[in-house]
């Protein structure tokens, strides 16, 4: 049997078993249906129900369903409309069309006779999905058994995140040549996509390109057009996808300065370290609170912060002002994927540490997991004025920190998958880049 067709049989049984403990007959899926603009004619980015792309590799079929019943193959009501103002969903090809039973329909309202079943519904989908009596109930029961399960991936799913980062790192490669070349923030955005061979469309989140000042922005949002007049340090985060999958990849790169160099290359380190704590059993919170151990090590050993130990950097929240985001997350069919917060399949969950409000995984790591594992120490000046008004000021070398925040900051971030227990992780991310190389 194929990966793809053990992926679905697993789905299957999964599905069947969450419908059974949660009292429904069957499980109807939506993909989702196009959105416009407010007093427009024009559709947003189309965006897939997750659940229904974990099914089958179909990214860009709206309106379009899948009926799960115990004891019989997947339905899909595939929506293949006559348009000519846009290329329709291709005609179904593939390794998945001879598992499931195809039905290709033309209009929207055609699938509701294909979805009508006897017994109790259970129907994930967005609100805007509903089709007659049909209307998305999301049981919550239902979901969390299935978010739970996905933290997991099928070698199906880890394939195609394989693939996502063999697709990213050749633009990574393309994007850092592009800034040392002194090319502007939109023409290494272009270069990225050039290599990659996506559009913006495609891209699983807007890339972040960011040169100099701009690093020191987590989540930037713009390419400026033009370079700067002196292009000193470059941070994108980029990724790609394949059938859904997303890759989430951090670089920063260096024209050259002494001080900035030797705190990336401590960062590189210290994340080395970390991707290798990405064990089975281990509590994805202690990797967080780890990061913020070697995070103040570094301040402390970069002469950042003078006179405090690194237990005492972290103690008073120093370490917080310079990597104020957490080490990482839950990563498949969403960059952010669902279900950090969860330790059981019931909705259990387990809370953030103290003074984390950014954390987004608390579980323990289990084989099989994807996570990411991204570091970062910025120079961010809201930050850096609340410290340097608060009470230890005088343990900050402000002209280390006016240095270096004309870099911005660093941030390195790999996408990681935990194995079995006693097992060194898989760092697809380095796999990839090592494999380029
Ligand atoms: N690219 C967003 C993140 O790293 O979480
Ligand atoms: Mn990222
Ligand atoms: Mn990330």
């Amino acid at each position: 049997m194929s990966t793809y067709a053990q992926h679905l049989a697993q789905l299957q049984r999964q599905a069947e078993a969450a419908l059974a403990r949660c009292g429904f007959d069957a499980l109807l899926i939506a993909s989702g249906v196009e959105k416009y603009a407010f007093l427009d004619d024009r559709p947003y980015l189309f965006q897939p129900n997750p659940h229904f792309k974990q099914w089958l590799p179909l990214t860009n079929v709206p309106y379009s369903w899948l009926l799960l019943r115990p004891g019989h193959k997947p339905r899909l009501v595939y929506y293949q409309p006559d348009d000519y103002w846009h290329v329709p969903p291709s005609d179904p090809s593939g390794e998945w069309v001879e598992l499931v039973e195809l039905i290709v329909i033309g209009e929207p309202g055609d699938a509701l006779d294909h979805l009508k079943v006897p017994g109790r519904l259970a129907i994930i989908g967005e609100a805007d999905a509903a089709l007659g009596e049909l209307k998305p109930n999301n049981p919550t029961e239902l979901l969390n058994i299935l978010h739970f399960a996905r933290g997991r991936k099928t070698a199906w799913e880890l394939e195609q995140m394989r693939a996502a980062q063999q697709r990213a790192v050749p633009a990574h490669r393309a994007a850092r040549a592009a800034f040392l070349a002194g090319a502007s923030e939109l023409d290494i955005h272009r270069a990225y996509l050039a290599a990659s061979g996506h559009t913006d469309r495609d891209l699983p989140y807007s890339n972040i390109v960011a040169l100099n000042e701009h690093a020191a922005v987590l989540h930037y949002q713009y390419q400026d057009a033009s370079p700067p007049p002196q292009s000193r340090s470059f941070l994108i985060d980029a990724g790609a996808q394949v059938n859904g999958y997303a890759a989430d990849i951090t670089r920063t790169w260096s024209a050259g300065d002494d001080r900035f160099d030797a705190l990336l290359a401590a960062m590189e380190q210290a994340q080395l370290a970390l991707v290798d704590e990405v064990r089975a059993g281990v509590d994805y919170r202690d990797i967080h609170l780890s990061t913020h151990r070697r995070v103040a090590a570094i301040l402390a050993g970069q002469g950042i912060v003078k006179g405090m130990s690194a237990e005492a950097i972290v103690a008073e929240r120093i370490s917080s002002t310079f990597f104020p985001h957490g080490i990482g997350h839950l990563i498949g069919l969403q960059v952010h994927d669902v279900a950090g917060f969860m330790t059981d399949d019931s909705g259990t969950t387990a809370p953030k540490p103290e003074g984390h409000p950014f954390l987004r995984l608390t579980r323990k790591l289990e084989p099989e997991m994807v996570v990411t594992i991204e570091p970062g120490l910025y120079f961010i000046p809201t930050l850096l004025r609340q410290l340097r008004a608060g009470p230890h000021a005088g343990a900050v070398d402000w002209d280390a920190v006016d240095h270096l925040a004309r870099f911005g900051g660093v941030r390195i971030e790999d996408d990681v998958v935990c194995r079995a227990e006693g097992q060194a992780p898989e760092n697809l991310t380095r796999d990839a880049f090592a494999e380029v190389a």
